[in-house]
This record gives C-alpha cells, structure tokens and sequence, in this order.
C-alpha cells in the first residue's frame, strides 16, 4: 500500500522560490514516489499558484478563515499534486510572498501563515473531503503551528507529524496578543507551548510538540543543539535529540543536467568537460570579464545575506589579481551587500556581479565556473554546492552544516586516494578564507589535481535517490509508531 504523505509549505519550485527550500519541496515528492509515498503538497494561493491551478476542484470552503474567506483547491501543475489554500485575502499578493513592495515583512504574516497551518492541520484530521494522509511533513516555521493545532485539537484522526527545519534563523515570532486570533486556547501559551521568551514562536511549538524533528544535514543536526547555532532554541533542540534527525538534501538532476541544459552556451558530460570552455567565455560575457581562459573563474550564486558570509568575500576580493582569479557573482538581497559587490565590480575588470533573481544565468555560472564559491557562516544544507559538483565546477566551502557533510576536502590523502570532490575551510574567518582561496588557485594550477577533483565531483550522486529513501524509512517508522500508540 503507498503511503499518503501530505507536505505543507511556503514555497514550490517552479511555481514560487526565494531559495532553497521551493527546490526540496518541488523535487522530493518525485523521487518518494520511487518509494511507495504518494505526496499531496499544501502551499498558499500566491498569484503563480492561483494561475497554475485555474480549473481545480474546490474540496473545502471554509467561509472564513481568520477572517478572510478561503477554500482548499486541488489540482495538478508541474507535475505536482497540489492543494492550494486559496485565501486572496491572504495570498493573493504580487512580489515575494513574505514581504510587502516595502522590503518589510507583510504584517499579517502571522494570521497568513497560521491559516496555512490550520489548512494542514485539518487535512491531518481527516477533515477535508477527499484528503487522509498517513502523515504529514511540515516545512519550516510557516508549517510548524499544525502539530500544536493537532495537539489541541480534540476531534479528528491522529497521524504523525515530522517538522523538516530548513532554517533555524527564521523562527516565526509574533505578538502574544494574537493567541486567540489565530485560534490557539490560552493553555497553548505556555513553556510546553508555543510560548517563546513571553511571545509566539511557531517553530517552537512546533518543535516542541512534532512526533520528529529534522533537518536537511546531519551536521547542522548536530550544530544546532549547541549555543552557537542554535539560535536560542539548542536546549529545546537537545531535549527533543531523540527525535531529531538529520536527511541531506539532493537536487534535481533532471532540473540539473548538463547533457540536456538549454541555459548553457554548450553542453557536455564528465567524459566531456572540454566544452565547459565555451561557457566559461559565456559567463565571463555576461559578466563583463576579460575573456581570459587561464584565469580562475569563481562563481557565486547567492542570497546576499549575512548568512552566506559574503561580506568576508568582499574583504578578500583584493587577493583576486594576485590569484589571476575573477568573480561572476549572480545575487540579490542586502543592500549593503549589494552595493558592495557593485561597487567592487565597477572598480575592477576581474570582478562581475549581476544582482537579481535570474534561474537561467544561474544555470549558466554552474556550467562555466571553474568553481562555486560557499563561505556561509552557518548552512543548513545549501544546494549551490550539489549543483556545482554535478556540473563539474569545483565546490570551495566553508566547513560548517550540509557545506561539510557534502564536499570531500583536498586534504593531501584525499588527493591522493582519489576521493576529494573540492575545497573545504573553517568558517566565519577573512584568513581562512583568504587561504581557502589561495589552495584552490594553487590546486588549479596544477590542472591534474583540477581535473581529478572535477571528475570526482561529477561523478558524486547528488539525487534525492538516497536522501528519499532515508524519509522513507523515517516516515514508515513515524507512522507505525504512531499506529502502535
Ligand atoms: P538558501 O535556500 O539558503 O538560499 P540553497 O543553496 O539551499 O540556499 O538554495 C538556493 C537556491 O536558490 C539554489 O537553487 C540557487 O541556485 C538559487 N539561487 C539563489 N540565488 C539566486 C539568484 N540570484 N538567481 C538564481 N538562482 C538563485
Ligand atoms: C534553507 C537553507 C539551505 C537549505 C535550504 C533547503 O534555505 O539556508 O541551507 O539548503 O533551506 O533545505
């Protein structure tokens, strides 16, 4: 029998992405379904979402849903089988679907979200005509209140709930006063709740409460039981260790494939990585870099976050014509950041930074890069590494969170046995990454090494193949635990 897995979230790749968690959500259900799990994907009615999904059928009106009229539509688009909590009051939003044309969070985030859970929380019970998962993968803080709903609840069926944490730095924190607004019994506020140092953290509550735990790295699982990555929440995490678990994320290697990319300028395969030559010229092109074939071409593609630690990169941009090395940048998010790489690149011939949102060029960096640069302070999984390993461009990273447990360093053994895929260096440090880069230049240089590490890269399995049987094995065991109690 396949299992029902409903997944409720806040993004879906290709309908609406801000980064890496629209890219799991849209590709795991795929690859579980070589599994035996059938996947049913809860997301908000967006303007994409409503469009994608013209013509599906209404399974539930809710009138209204804290105070905005909604209903629950099903249908099919990308592939996908989706439910869409179609609530325009809400969601029906032009731009990025948390912030306002202001750059500031919308200020009902609260509410909006808080329905998305409820929605989930309704299918849980067994609610919604039609819809009765065996068990339910919620995504992030947007998805986390639906355990405390389900605890709550007196009515309706019982099934587990594993809460998946892309990111610990976005908790979902709101003013108390909105305990009752968004449905929630005066009990729910409390240390055993969603009470969070005297206000709501949906994340809390859901950790708190979800039958599992996970995250998207077995490092970063471990990370962020600790004070320095655990963003206030470590002791709550480490209680909860027992039932906390760390899932790598893979990529889609249909989505990601170098024999078929339209974006790229030429194609190739690992027996063919001569032709990334032709796309080397087309990155250096487009961003406005001397066509220079023996310069070592660094590409980033990148929130521009304190996250990503780019800042650092900024520092150590000095160095570049030292290495004979140039940077292709494709990012978009911090002004100062922004401006900072603008800036740079203005200043100097070996620096390009095109800021936007661009999924084309994106491809398009991976396939000409000589190598992706990834020096985040903390990373929870990161995916531009896996893309970047697939695409024969060779992974330089800080060693923390999924960016460790994913590229093999070229350690002198590791050389030497044949098994390093890239360039790993300590974290949140100007001269470790100063030396970082200086190892991959020398690495480079020596183009034996080059090849070798490249050659390894591409031949790493970065699917969800493996990663999908790991949920699968969870989910089977949540859900006989859960039939058990
Ligand atoms: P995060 O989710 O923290 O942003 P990930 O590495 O997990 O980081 O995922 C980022 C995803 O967003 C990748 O698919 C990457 O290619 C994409 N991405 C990030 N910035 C851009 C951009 N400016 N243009 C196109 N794609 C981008
Ligand atoms: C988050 C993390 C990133 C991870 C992605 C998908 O945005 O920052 O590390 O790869 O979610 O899980």
């Amino acid at each position: 029998m396949p299992i029902r897995l409903l997944s409720v979230a806040s993004e879906v790749f290709p309908l609406v992405k801000t980064g890496g968690l629209a890219d799991v959500v849209g590709a795991l259900p795929a690859a579980l379904a070589a599994e035996g799990i059938e996947t049913l994907t809860l997301v908000p009615g967006y303007p994409a979402v409503r469009a994608a999904l013209q013509g599906g059928a209404v399974v539930h009106e809710y009138g209204a849903l804290f105070g905005q009229p909604a209903r629950l539509v099903r249908g099919q688009a990308a592939g996908l089988d989706l439910l869409m909590l179609d609530a325009p009051g809400f969601f029906d939003r032009p731009g990025n679907p948390y912030l306002g044309p202001d750059g500031l969070d919308w200020p009902d985030n609260a509410l909006r979200f808080a329905a998305l859970a409820r929605a989930g929380a309704d299918c849980a019970a067994g609610h919604i005509p039609g819809v009765r998962p065996d068990i339910v993968q919620a995504h992030d803080w947007q998805a986390a209140l639906i355990p405390v709903y389900q605890y709550f609840d007196v009515s309706g069926a019982r099934v587990p709930v594993a809460l998946t944490i892309h990111n610990l730095a976005f908790q979902g924190i709101f003013p108390a006063h909105l305990l009752g607004t968004i449905g929630l019994p005066a009990e729910a506020f409390a240390v055993d709740g969603v009470e969070y140092y005297g206000q709501l953290g949906y994340l809390k509550g859901g950790i708190y409460f979800a039958d599992q735990v996970t995250t998207v790295s077995p490092t970063y699982a471990d990370e962020i039981r600790t004070p320095a990555h655990g963003m206030g929440l470590d002791g709550l995490l480490d209680s909860r260790a027992h039932a906390l678990a760390g899932i790598l994320n893979g990529i889609d290697v249909e989505v990601w494939n170098p024999t078929t990319d339209d974006a790229l300028a030429a194609r190739f395969d690992a027996a063919h990585v001569a032709a990334r030559a032709e796309n080397k010229r087309a990155v250096q092109q487009r961003f406005g870099l001397a066509p220079d074939p023996d310069a070592l071409l660094i590409g980033v593609v990148s929130r521009l976050t304190a996250q990503k630690g780019l800042d650092l990169l900024l520092a150590a941009l000095a160095d570049f014509p030292r290495l004979n090395a140039q940077l292709a940048l494709l990012g978009s998010g911090d002004k100062p950041l922004e401006q900072g790489f603008d800036s740079a690149a203005g200043d100097s011939d070996r620096i390009g930074c095109i800021l936007g949102y661009d999924e084309a060029l994106a491809h398009l960096v991976q396939g000409g890069a000589d190598a992706i640069l990834v020096p985040s302070r903390f990373e929870p999984c990161g995916l531009t590494q896996l893309c970047a390993l697939r695409y024969g461009a060779v992974p330089l990273v800080a060693r923390v969170g999924g960016l460790s447990d994913t590229v093999i360093d070229a350690s002198p053994m590791a050389l030497h046995q044949g098994f390093a895929t890239g360039v790993q260096f300590p974290p949140d440090s100007l001269p470790s990454l100063r030396s970082g880069l200086a190892r991959a230049a020398a690495l480079y240089r020596d183009g034996d090494a080059w090849s070798r590490l490249q050659a390894n890269g591409m031949a790493s399995d970065v699917s969800w193949r493996g990663p999908a049987r790991q949920y699968a094995t969870l989910f089977r065991r949540l859900i006989g635990d859960c039939g058990s109690r």
